[in-house]
């Protein structure tokens, strides 16, 4: 993986288009008959502008340079993930700050949950500094809130929800770095596209239980992120 370039790693999930379609790249707007649009630095040197291929698994059809481009954007760990459909190529990895993750069982129910005892999580992450996949490298950022406390019912479906957030906790897809939404404040630590419920015995903030559809929502933004139970067994 170390010398792999981007256009290595990019073309690794592409198929070569020979007869583009009529079609524009949904990444630069350009026509996928025509050259690539984008102008931007980093894609000198690659092959010629005008190179289109085709995303293996969904078939979505952009520039060469234009994807070489939106995966130099990113944190760079090798997956490429579809603009259109969000399929995910290869192991998507977030820039989740180094921390640690616990869990146990507390003999309490939820809300909504009366015949099981809760999976208690408890994240801790300190603040530091930013790294070069952070918005501002060299930069501190704060964290606000630590430890926080999660909850899950200790259910099959709870143990099943836990077991991927483990993954996600792994390939660092919990937290980010950035703005905080609820206090604006920037260069912080902030939850990513994983919803957590932070409220134990009642739900004021709405980050609580009750709520019926919690897990089965949260499968499907663990699965947003590649993390699916069927992709866990594999490896
Ligand atoms: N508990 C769980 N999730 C939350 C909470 C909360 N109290 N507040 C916001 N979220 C969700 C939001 O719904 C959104 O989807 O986190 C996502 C990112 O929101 P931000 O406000 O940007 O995240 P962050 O600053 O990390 O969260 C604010 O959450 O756990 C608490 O102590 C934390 O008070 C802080 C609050
Ligand atoms: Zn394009």
């Amino acid at each position: 993986k170390g010398k792999e370039t981007s256009e290595e790693v990019v073309r690794r999930y592409l198929q070569k288009v020979r007869n583009p379609p009529e079609e524009d790249c949904t990444i630069c707007m350009e026509s996928l008959c025509g050259p690539s649009g984008y102008k931007g630095p980093g894609v000198g040197g690659i092959s010629r502008a005008e190179s289109v291929g085709r995303l293996s698994q969904c078939g979505h059809q952009y520039h060469l340079q234009c994807l070489v481009a939106m995966y130099n954007n990113g944190n760079k760990d090798g997956s490429l993930q579809c603009p259109t459909c969000k399929t995910i190529y290869g192991v998507k990895t977030g820039n989740q700050p180094p921390g640690k993750m616990e869990y146990h069982v507390i003999p309490h129910s939820l809300p909504g949950h009366p015949d099981c005892k809760t999976i208690r999580i408890i994240y801790n992450i300190p603040p530091g500094i930013q790294g070069p996949e952070h918005p501002n490298p060299g930069k501190p950022f704060t964290a606000r809130g630590f430890p926080r406390h999660c909850y899950l019912p200790d259910s099959e479906k709870g143990r099943l929800v836990l077991k991927l957030l483990l993954v996600a906790w792994d390939r660092r897809l919990i937290f980010s770095v950035g703005t905080s939404s609820t206090t604006g404040e920037t260069d912080t630590v902030i939850w990513n596209e994983v919803h957590h419920k932070t409220e134990f015995g009642s739900n004021l903030t709405g980050h609580g239980y009750p709520d019926s559809g919690h897990l089965d929502n949260v499968l499907e933004e663990l699965r947003a992120q590649g993390i699916t139970e069927e992709e866990c067994l594999r490896d």
